[in-house]
């Protein structure tokens, strides 16, 4: 699997909801080997602050080399992140870690919540060029409110797939959990539920799925320092005794093979 650590230029950033930014880069090595699931580590800053690589999932790539993240203002890096410009370099690692399995199921449903909504675009698109029998996925969003939501939803409509919502507050969409939402699709065992989100969402999704046998790939947020499997700092806990690395093994996991405590 190659990776790459490159500078790359910054082409365009946008501000697409109150505190949450998109950035196009120009990574054409990054961008054509990547698959959905997986994330790049981004320098934030020239210096050694903040030290560390944040780790990002990888939004979309297009054909003609751009790769775009996804991310929320939540702290030093973030905020440094949001400030860059077009024409900055930053530097990139990646693309890291374990993708999405894209089965032969026709029948894909792939639900994201908050940021976890950053790498179901660059999946859903995956999964239209693989189709050779038109089916589209289907796609459930959640946020906390309709003004987070709606500016993500526009990219998924684009490719024309049709998005269900659900909201905290009900100022958009459904009032209440993307679980909900998702009881509502009777998935079968010929199913498979692709998520990203907050681990009580996902952990809601993995017992809704074990108990109707439907299959399910989580992709797991931890706090990463290296992303490269050698700093330990990521570890995950097994249903089977034992830690994964969420980097190096995961991050996107069969949510049975985890520990999931609710
Ligand atoms: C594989 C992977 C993919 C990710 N993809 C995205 C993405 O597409 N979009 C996005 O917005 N974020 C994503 N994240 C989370 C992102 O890496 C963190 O928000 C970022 O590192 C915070 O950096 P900071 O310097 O701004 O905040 P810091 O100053 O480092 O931390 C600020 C606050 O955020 C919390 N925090 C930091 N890292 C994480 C984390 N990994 N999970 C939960 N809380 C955290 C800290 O505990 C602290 O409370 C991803 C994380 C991983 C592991
Ligand atoms: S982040 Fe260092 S081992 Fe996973």
């Amino acid at each position: 699997m190659s990776q790459f650590q490159q500078n790359v230029e910054l082409i365009q950033s946008e501000v697409v909801a109150a505190g949450i930014v998109r950035l196009t880069l120009n990574a054409p090595d990054i961008a054509a080997a990547a698959v959905p699931g997986q994330f790049v580590m981004v320098q934030t800053a020239p210096g050694l602050d903040p030290l560390l690589r944040r780790p990002f999932s990888i939004h979309q790539v297009s054909s003609e080399g751009l790769l775009q993240i996804l991310f929320k203002v939540v702290g030093r890096g973030t905020e440094r992140l949001a400030q860059c410009r077009a024409g900055e370099q930053l530097s990139l690692l990646g693309p890291l870690g374990n993708g999405f399995v894209l089965g032969e199921s026709c029948n894909a449903c792939l639900v994201g919540g908050g940021m976890g909504i950053a790498p179901m675009l660059f999946l859903a698109s995956r999964f239209l060029q693989q189709s050779h029998s038109g089916v589209t996925p289907r796609v459930i969003l959640g946020a906390r409110n309709g003004e987070e939501l709606v500016p993500l939803m526009g990219d998924f409509l684009d490719l024309g797939i049709e998005v269900l919502a659900a909201t905290d507050d009900g100022s958009f969409g459904h009032h209440g959990l993307v679980t909900d939402v998702l009881k509502t699709l009777n998935l079968t065992s010929q199913s498979t539920v692709y998520s990203c989100g907050p681990k009580p969402m996902m952990g809601a999704i993995h017992h809704l799925c074990q108990k109707e046998n439907i299959p399910c790939q989580v992709s797991v947020e931890t706090v990463m320092a290296c992303g490269m499997g050698a700093c330990l700092g990521c570890a995950v806990p097994l249903k089977a005794g034992g830690y994964a690395h969420a980097c190096s093994d995961g991050p996107v996991f069969e949510a049975g093979e985890l520990l999931w405590s609710l």
